[in-house]
């Protein structure tokens, strides 16, 4: 049986990846996308989610909209990495689908309660606003998530956005301590993994190849984004974060970590965000996340190319 999840998102070029990779792939069930203010403002997460699901030619997913700002911060958008419309790089339809007219955080909690306890994993892609104003709301949800795998933090590589700090995470701390301390169990893709996922020109060619639009679109954001990656790190290409957690839900070998306690900076300006992770378990402070710490690339990749075809 499918495996069913919710994908918590704000596209943003790599999330929309994640939701092709998810919607390609018949070992998930995505019983419905939750939008939020991240990458871009909520009005364009949740229009850009349904372009996406409308690439696919899969309008029967239900697309929600949720929290139009973090818990308690100001929010913070990154126009500066993925344009104006958070999906820059290829002009498509504007969507004809209907937004569901549930907010995002009552379909969490109203699924979570109405599916068996355990048998669906959240999947945020963005700031975890959505997340904890759930289990928040609605304590007794934490016991019936089989599993959060969340894109966000970093250890080794510190900040994307502040020197300390990647930015899900920095954009709503509070939403993230809420997560981190839910109990719940956590699988956390940081930029230690997403930094070692980087496209390549044979990388992006091979989506081009494909030869269809989806395939053309995925090439088309990457060639967008992978500019901003490519001055600031100088590296050959750019990572496509969000993916790294529906391939994990598929093929969870072709990444290592540690299962460590990850605790959330919530108090200092400085590094507000930032993930303190014990990875070398120096305190005595139990154990909350799978930590990944590695990828095979390669592997990756070719998961990802090879289920993309698909649609
Ligand atoms: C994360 O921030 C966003 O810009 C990306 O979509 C990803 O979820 C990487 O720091
Ligand atoms: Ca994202």
């Amino acid at each position: 049986m499918a495996r069913k999840i919710i994908i918590d998102t704000d596209p943003g070029q790599d999330d929309a990846v994640a939701i092709l990779l998810a919607l390609a792939s018949p070992e998930l069930d995505v019983l419905g996308i939750t939008c939020v203010a991240g990458n871009v403002p909520l009005a364009l997460t949740s229009r850009n989610a349904r372009v996406v699901c409308e690439l696919a030619g899969r309008t029967e997913v239900p697309i929600f909209a949720g929290c139009d700002r973090p818990l308690e911060r100001k929010l913070v958008t990154a126009e500066y990495v993925h344009g104006k419309t958070g999906l820059d790089g290829i002009a498509l339809p504007e969507p004809e689908m209907a937004l569901q007219e549930r907010h995002a955080v009552d379909f969490l909690i109203e699924t979570l309660r109405s599916e068996p306890a355990g048998s669906v994993t959240l999947c945020p892609l963005g700031p975890l606003t959505n997340i904890a104003t759930a289990l928040q709301r609605a304590p007794d949800i934490a016991a019936r998530i089989s599993e959060i795998v969340l894109m966000g933090g970093a250890y080794f590589e510190v900040g994307n956005t502040t020197p300390a700090a990647e930015f899900n995470i920095h954009v709503d701390p509070q939403a993230a301590e809420i997560v981190f301390r839910s109990g719940v169990p956590l699988v956390v893709m940081p930029l230690d993994v997403t930094h070692k996922a980087l496209t390549t020109r044979a990388r992006v060619e091979a989506f081009r190849n494909l030869g269809t639009p989806v395939g053309h679109a995925v090439a088309s954001w990457t060639d967008f984004f992978e500019r901003f990656d490519m001055a600031k790190y100088g590296s050959e290409g750019a990572p496509l974060h969000d993916p790294c957690v529906i391939a994990y839900l598929l093929k969870p070998d072709l990444f290592t970590g540690r299962h460590i306690n990850v605790e959330i900076e919530t108090t200092s300006e400085l590094t507000m965000g930032m993930t303190v992770a014990d990875w070398w378990r120096v305190t005595d402070r139990a154990p909350n996340a799978m930590f990944m710490g590695d990828v095979d690339a390669a592997g990756f990749y070719a998961l990802l190319t090879e289920r993309l075809a698909r649609l």
